[in-house]
């Protein structure tokens, strides 16, 4: 059985599906640390988990333009390139999935506003690994990026994202080895994955066994019949998936994550108020200007507080890679006995999020990201 042999798990982690494993954290601990710890990053598996041996890794890299085919150690790029780090969101293309589900059913996980986690990635820039391997700019090709997990067939997860983003210094890409500054564990892509800061989880392969660099994307069920949005008319008799291209950025989105309307485990403030509390996210490297909060239906709107990584050398205009974290306490009355919050956040590009799942349905439910809604019984 290829499942005999997988990691030892957060046993706290709510399961989306046994195997492959896919898991995610509680929301109300997600929202409580701006660097997601490792053990509440959620897991998103196709396949069983290889287990790699250190010493036996080997990274290989075929240039198809130029025929130049080369394999790199863990040693070798540990000690020939320089170390860089990036703190980022990962996000997968379901995240929300479920609250998409309610309006209409979707095919996919019922993954809650857990899939997804911010965190510190180190490793070798991408586009130093290339630039170092003679790779020009080039606005047609791809870089299509292999993991050691394979499928029955023995054909391995893969998936592609443009030779543009991988060369720009400003993309931040990392062939990264440490996830918050301890090697990466198993599930996360031990010993070696490509961190993609913006871009949808699905291309941020893990195991990473081999990068192409060619003219066509990656031929892969994940990159061509998989991770890509269509408009709410088109059902599973009419979907054509090579109509649409691949998610690359991910659209702005905020989600609402204490308290969690299931657990009651509300906090007031010393005069009353209920403390709320979320992330928000644009893709693309968009910095979130603006969380919107209302308590009454869209009457009124309030600015949350916001936590976020200053611009600096790092992080400027178009390099906001990481996620912003929200807060705003929210009055409600003494005999209230219910109270619905929505929130919207707010791009750098003045992007915002839709009203409502329903005019942004799409059959496989990805790019979830409506306005976030929670209902809380006071009483
Ligand atoms: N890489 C490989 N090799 N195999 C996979 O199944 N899943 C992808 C991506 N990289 C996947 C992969 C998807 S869909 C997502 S959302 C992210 O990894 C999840 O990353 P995480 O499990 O570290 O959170």
């Amino acid at each position: 059985n290829p499942y005999d042999n997988e990691p030892v798990r957060n046993l706290d982690f709510i399961e989306r599906s046994k195997i492959p494993y896919n898991a995610e954290p509680h929301l109300t601990q997600l929202v409580e640390h701006f660097i997601t710890p490792v053990e509440l990053f959620y897991v998103r598996n196709h396949l069983p988990v290889p287990d790699i041996d250190i010493n036996e890794y080997e990274l290989e890299v075929d240039i198809t333009s130029t025929g130049v085919s080369r394999t790199f150690s863990m040693n070798d790029l540990k000690t020939k390139f320089e170390k860089a780090g990036v703190t980022a969101v990962v996000m997968c293309g379901g995240n929300r999935r479920s609250e998409m589900n309610a309006v209409k059913e979707v095919r996919g996980l019922g993954w809650g506003g857990g899939a997804c986690g911010n965190a510190i990635f180190t490793g070798v820039r991408l586009c130093d690994f290339l630039t170092a391997m003679g790779v020009k700019s080039d606005e047609k090709s791809h870089v299509i990026l292999e993991g050691y997990d394979r499928d029955p067939t023995y054909t391995p997860y893969s998936a592609s994202i443009p030779l543009s983003k991988a060369l720009d210094p400003r993309g931040d890409v990392i062939l990264a080895y440490e996830m918050n500054g301890e090697p990466l564990n198993r599930d996360h892509g031990f010993p070696l994955r490509c961190v993609v800061p913006g871009v949808v989880g699905s291309r941020q392969v893990k195991w990473l066994g081999r990068i192409i660099i060619g003219d066509v994307e990656s031929d892969s069920h994940w990159q061509q019949n998989d991770y890509k949005s269509f408009s709410p008319s088109v059902d599973w008799d009419t979907v054509d998936f090579s109509k649409a291209p691949a998610i690359q950025h991910m659209p702005v989105t905020s989600a609402i994550c204490s308290p969690n309307p299931d657990h009651h485990e509300i906090k007031f403030t010393a005069d009353g108020k209920m403390e709320v509390k979320g992330y928000a996210y644009s893709g693309g490297g968009n910095k979130i200007i603006r969380v919107d909060v209302t308590w009454d239906q869209g009457k009124t709107w309030h600015p949350a507080d916001l936590v976020q990584l200053e611009d600096g050398e790092n992080v400027s205009a178009g390099r906001h890679y990481a996620w912003t974290l929200w807060n705003i306490n929210v009055p409600v009355e003494k005999n209230q006995h219910y109270v619905e919050v929505w929130s919207k956040a707010v791009d750098s590009n003045y992007n915002c999020q839709p009203e409502t799942f329903k005019n942004t349905w799409n059959l496989r439910g990805v790019v979830a990201n409506a306005y976030s809604r929670i209902g809380i019984n006071l009483k």
